[in-house]
């Protein structure tokens, strides 16, 4: 991962936001070839799921045909719509404080392990005993749990680390150490007081649990207080079921169909972390499918294995990635299924997955909170509109009808909604990770030499091509830059002059490019190029009139 966080830098994938004043945790920017990956990421789902989508075909695995169409909505949106969709009462994170450092950390995220030393006492925080009561001194204790941050390969290294500082002992000690049970995370232990803190120097400094609010508040115009309070949309979703009647009005739609956005997201995530993954600011890719409650289960089945198809198509390894169906009691309080897209980044443990896309059978809960208000679960397991302490609803929801009158058989039905939702960064992220290879390819002397190469999916690479004329002379820069005039009205194209062959050749292997075309001495006597290909390092002469074909075909 560390080499594959480098070259983002070096090449100009990624960059930490706002790097020049020490960066801003959460937050990235793409560099020139990062953003021609994603916008490639989301223009191909955009082309697969929307614009290129067959109206007229019943595409393998689905039920029926289908329509599909698409929204931009705002990223503010009428703060009455997170009031009724839940979020604003429900979408927190449990945290932990640290007393002593003032920082913040996931309650079921943060891992540690047990340990003692020997014997050797470590002193904890003097501790309040009853109201405005503390001890002088706090207790002894010869077992503690240390918590690390530190990824997974280096949490061992760093756990050891942080309990030979805790029980002040030297590097040479490490032996001293008894480890008890294995890594778990903070919301397994029974209480916090025997807990040394990630940065914190004493032992016992953490508070709560508590609830965190992951929404990031705004403020409308000059409006003070409660009235011009609003949020940054914590997810794409909303926006599409606010306009499910305005689509519905201003088209000729007819259910089954399904409504996509791609657009950014806010979440105030405690401890984000893992590179892009885990993002204050990130983009998602969202549809939601409307369809007869009576066939949404046949649904749920085919978009979960739709897009599962899509990923593979682009190149995700079946090894890393995988289709995880949620158990039971895994379920939101409105869904009847729900399915993970998971892949095996390599910052995770041996064995752990993390979330690409989910796929949610979402009933018909979004579209009834907006009707009637913030819907809870009752006694019976059935959704009805959560009251406030007055009796009257907690939060209002439009009044608008947002059901759906069958023109054929005159059935009115409020639709279920499968939702598939995508993050275009964690997206970006696991085509990179899975792009990164490290193999062998001969220098300009003929010797093997070790060559890093970003193997992505022509569709998603950066770069499509690049021409290079072999020498600065004898009219080849001439006949490559005629060449590359030419690749660039179809698609990104790079031109290079510079250096020996061997050394741009290597520079486009890192930026993922899939074809480089050189103009050599042949060309100018037979009118022909070079094209080799980044993978296989194969190399083969076509006529200069036809490169621009030649790669069209193997880039689309
Ligand atoms: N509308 C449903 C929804 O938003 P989610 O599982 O919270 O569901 C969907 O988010 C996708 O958005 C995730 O699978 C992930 O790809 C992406 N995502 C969520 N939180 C993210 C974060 N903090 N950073 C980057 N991507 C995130």
């Amino acid at each position: 991962m560390e080499k594959l966080v480098s070259l983002c830098k070096r090449r100009g994938f990624l960059f930490q936001s706002s790097e020049i004043y020490g960066g801003l945790n959460g937050f990235w920017d793409y560099g020139p070839l990062g953003v021609e990956l994603k916008r490639n990421i989301k223009n191909a789902w955009w082309q697969d799921m929307v614009t290129g989508h067959d109206e007229l075909a019943i595409p393998a695995g689905a039920p029926t045909t289908y329509e599909m169409t698409g929204l931009d909505c705002t990223i503010i949106m009428h703060p009455q719509v997170w009031k009724c969709s839940g979020h604003f009462d429900l979408f927190c994170d449990m945290m932990v404080d640290c007393k002593e450092t003032k920082k913040l950390y996931r309650f079921d995220q943060l891992r540690g392990r047990w340990v003692s030393a020997q014997g050797k006492k470590v002193r904890l925080q003097p501790k309040v005993i009853s109201e405005g009561v503390q001890q002088i001194q706090g207790d002894e204790i010869e077992r503690l749990f240390v918590t690390s941050l530190a990824e997974a390969e280096e949490e061992a290294g760093d756990l050891q680390r942080r309990a030979l500082k805790a029980f002040n002992l030297r590097a040479k000690d490490a032996e001293v150490l008894e480890w008890h049970e294995s890594v778990m995370t903070l919301d397994k232990l029974d209480s916090l007081e025997c807990v040394f803190a990630p940065e914190a120097n004493s032992v016992g400094t953490l508070n709560g649990p508590r609830e965190f609010k992951l929404m990031f508040p705004t403020t409308i115009g000059a409006l003070a207080g409660e009235e011009g309070r609003a949020f940054l949309r914590p997810e794409t979703a909303q926006g599409i079921f606010v306009n499910f009647k305005n689509v519905l009005d201003s088209t000729r739609v007819k259910i089954p169909f399904g409504i996509a956005q791609i657009g950014k997201s806010f979440r105030n995530e405690i401890t984000p972390r893992n590179f892009t993954f885990r993002s204050r600011e990130f983009e998602q890719m969202e549809i939601e499918f409307f369809c007869h409650p009576e066939e949404s289960r046949k649904w749920y089945e085919y978009w979960r294995d739709r897009r599962m198809q899509w990923y593979t198509d682009l190149g995700l390894a079946g090894e890393r990635l995988r289709l995880r169906e949620h158990d039971k009691d895994e379920l939101s309080h409105y869904s009847v299924g729900t399915a993970d897209i998971e892949y095996a980044f390599p910052f995770l443990s041996e064995g752990e997955y993390g979330e690409l896309e989910g796929i949610a059978h979402r009933g018909d809960f979004d579209l009834r909170s907006h009707m009637e208000g913030k819907l809870v679960k009752n006694a019976k397991g059935c959704l009805e509109v959560e009251l406030g302490e007055d009796g009257k609803p907690k939060y209002r929801g439009s009044g608008r009808d947002l059901q759906y009158r069958d023109e054929v058989t005159n059935d009115r039905f409020t639709p279920h909604v499968i939702e598939p939702s995508a993050g275009a960064d964690r997206g970006a992220l696991a085509f990179l990770c899975e792009a990164y290879t490290e193999d062998s390819a001969p220098d300009d002397k003929g010797q093997m030499q070790t060559r890093v190469v970003m193997k992505f999916h022509p569709r998603i690479a950066p770069i499509k091509a690049a021409v290079f004329p072999l020498v600065k002379k004898d009219g080849m820069p001439e006949v490559a830059q005629e060449i590359y005039r030419a690749l660039k009205k179809r698609f990104p194209a790079f031109y290079d002059e510079k250096g020996a062959v061997g050394r741009r050749y290597r520079r486009q292997d890192e930026a993922g490019t899939p074809y480089c075309i050189t103009v050599d001495g042949q060309s100018l006597t037979d009118n022909t190029v070079t094209i080799r290909d980044r993978d296989t390092l194969e190399q083969w002469r076509v006529k200069v009139d036809d490169v621009v074909e030649e790669v069209s075909d193997r880039v689309s």
